[in-house]
């Protein structure tokens, strides 16, 4: 959406259904009344309900459900996360496009879609990403060693289930980065890195939100074990003040991630965790690991207690609880 657009409609919402004319918006922003006509015309196409009389001006009456990055940066509370915002009706996948674009954007910058062809999931499987629900990737550039980049996987979990807990909803994190609501899954995370040797040129934090979305559409081998937003809340949860919330929980993470000792992270990261104590089954790429989980070492990675007593401490996998009590 063109900046004008955008101003135009902070214009029209602040002032609180004052019907403002079409002299006025040309005026603040030093345009002709008929460029305002044709960026009105153009927001009314996008889905904005605005009404217009010849006598007093327009008024803005509702605006659509859509992520668009104006209506996510108007009243965002961020200071480097979400600073540039692509928005997408339709995309293959998040990550993807991020990928793409991380080359030649900043730090924080951030790319929604409201549905996704493609959508990825981690360990190859796909994310089914129907409209209603949310669909973003973040770039970010940390000067942290490539091998601590999973780190950021605690810190998306503990900001999206922060989130969530601001809704009034109880939500957990089963490690290592799915976000549960009575024990069904509501979120996943995928984190992806691009590094050389040592150096991170850049991470891709994709996150997707059952929320407003039927989960009894979802293929059967995931209807069980999903939830959305919408039925935990019992009524459509509000995406645009969600995400704004969202991003402003993740960079108060990231900010104290890059300022205070890991331990920290983990010492929250833990207070979410719905998987320490549980009966676990993990695979990790290169083995199956079954035992108790115990806790979290300092660095993230999970302590699994196995039945001849040993511990295995683990940083990345599939973890399925075996016996649920
Ligand atoms: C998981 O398997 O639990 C991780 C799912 C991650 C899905 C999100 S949706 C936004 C971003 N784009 C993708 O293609 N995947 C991630």
């Amino acid at each position: 959406m063109s900046y004008r657009k955008e101003d135009i409609l902070n214009i029209l919402k602040y002032s609180d259904q004052r019907p403002v004319s079409g002299e006025e918006l040309g005026e603040q922003l030093g345009i002709s009344r008929t460029m305002v006509w044709k960026y009105i015309k153009s927001l009314k196409d996008d889905g904005y309900n605005i009404t217009s009389s010849t006598k007093t001006g327009y008024i803005l009456n509702s605006s659509p459900d859509m992520l668009y990055s104006e209506e996510i940066l108007s009243g965002l509370k961020t200071s480097i996360i979400g600073n540039k915002i692509y928005h997408f009706d339709e995309l293959g996948s998040t990550n993807e496009e991020a990928k793409r674009l991380a080359p030649d954007e900043d730090e924080g910058t951030v790319i929604i879609s409201e549905t996704q062809k493609s959508g990825r999931g981690r360990m190859g499987r796909d994310w089914t990403s129907p409209r209603g629900g949310i669909y973003i990737s973040v770039i970010l550039t940390p000067t942290i060693p490539a091998s601590h980049a999973y780190h950021l996987t605690l810190v998306a979990g503990i900001s999206v289930a922060n989130a969530i807990r601001n809704l009034g909803i109880d939500a957990y994190i089963k490690w290592p980065n799915d976000i549960l609501i009575n024990n069904r899954k509501v979120c996943g995370i995928l984190t992806e890195i691009n590094a050389e040797i040592e150096k991170i040129n850049y991470i891709v934090l994709g996150i997707g939100i059952n929320a407003n979305v039927d989960t009894g559409m979802f293929p059967s081998e995931l209807k069980e074990g999903s939830t959305s937003l919408k039925s935990e809340l019992g009524k459509p949860v509000e995406r645009v003040s969600f995400v704004q919330n969202l991003l402003y929980e993740f960079e108060q993470e990231y900010i104290k991630f890059k300022s205070k000792p890991f331990t920290d992270i983990v010492d929250e990261w833990i207070s979410l965790s719905d998987s320490i104590g549980k009966e676990v089954s993990i695979m990790t790429p290169s083995k199956m690991v079954e035992g108790k989980a115990i806790g979290v070492t300092k660095n993230g990675a999970l302590i699994v207690k196995k039945d001849d007593g040993k511990k295995e401490e683990i940083i990345a996998g599939r973890c399925i609880y075996t016996r649920t009590s």
